[in-house]
């Protein structure tokens, strides 16, 4: 499934367009409650199969990395990154040709992060709502109608209350690693998540997720199915929609090779037989 997130460059409308396939549309609740009903009106008017609030991005994390290269969204053109643009002639050129930058789910509401520039973490504290609460997730969750995920639930609890407010998924995530310092990662988080409520709602195991490998070992220690970030988009930055084939290919091939190695003819067969761990 293809996941776009409110922040991305391309339409739901053109999305939906280009592919058929089933689609995800990120949600972040933000202050203003027109942008919120726009999201939510414009992904199910392009027909997108689920929802998935994320429920992690309360207030920006402390990108340290970001803070030292200053980027910002739109890119600010600064010495340090017309030196990388003149590095890599590639992302330049196609900065300066294809298409201006925009952020169409956002342009009518906000200046930042459009015409504005603004870092990540400035976006999250300043624009998304810090006093979003359980009623909020619910209300969203019913105005949807359809399949719809928490993205960044951790612990059991917050699992179970997922299930209460009529969530159909739970990604288990901690955004990658890119908020809180020191959080566990996502597949420590996994089995007693999956024990809790696997049942009831499909568990998706989502950070540091960069192998065929890692998907084997998340689908045998049940998760319903896995979701990344960077496993494409590494790949992206290197070869652009080349790069991106090439890489689902490569998982798609580790993933056979591997299941065949481990004498799986399909997905059912993976459990927690397959797993050993430290004590
Ligand atoms: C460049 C970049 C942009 C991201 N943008 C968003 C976003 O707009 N919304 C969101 O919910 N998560 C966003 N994330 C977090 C990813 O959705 C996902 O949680 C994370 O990348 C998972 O870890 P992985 O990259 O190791 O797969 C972003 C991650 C990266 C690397």
């Amino acid at each position: 499934m293809f996941g776009v997130s409110a922040l991305a460059t391309v339409s739901v409308e053109e999305i939906s367009s280009m592919i058929d396939t089933p689609k995800m549309f990120q949600f972040y609740f933000h202050k203003d409650r027109g942008l919120n009903d726009s999201c939510l009106q414009r992904a199910k008017a392009a027909k997108f199969d689920v929802m998935a609030l994320t429920v992690d991005t309360i207030t920006g994390g402390n990108r340290e990395r970001d803070l030292r290269t200053g980027f910002t969204s739109p890119p600010k053109l600064t010495l340090s990154s017309l030196f990388s643009f003149a590095t890599k002639p590639m992302w330049g050129i196609n900065y300066l040709t294809k298409g201006k930058f925009e952020l169409p789910h956002l342009q009518d509401f906000v200046k930042e992060g459009t015409s504005t520039n603004s870092s990540i973490g400035n976006y999250f504290s300043t624009m998304l709502d810090q006093s979003m609460n359980w009623k909020d997730a619910e209300q969203l969750c019913s105005k949807w109608g359809g399949h719809f995920a928490l993205k960044g639930v951790m612990s059991v609890e917050d699992a179970k209350r997922a299930v209460d407010i009529g969530c159909t998924g739970i990604m288990v995530s901690n955004h990658g690693g890119r908020q809180l310092d020191g959080s566990r990662s996502p597949f420590d988080q996994l089995a007693e998540i999956v024990d809790a409520v696997g049942d009831k709602l499909d568990v998706i195991c989502e950070g540091g997720i960069h192998r065929g490998t890692h998907m084997l070992k998340a689908l045998s220690l049940g998760a319903k199915a896995c979701s990344g970030g960077r496993l494409y988009l590494y790949a992206l930055a290197a070869g652009g929609q080349a790069g991106v084939e090439r890489a689902i290919e490569k998982y798609k091939s580790e993933l056979v090779r591997d299941m065949k190695l481990m004498g799986c003819t399909k997905i059912s067969d993976l459990n927690r037989n397959n797993l050993r761990f430290r004590r």
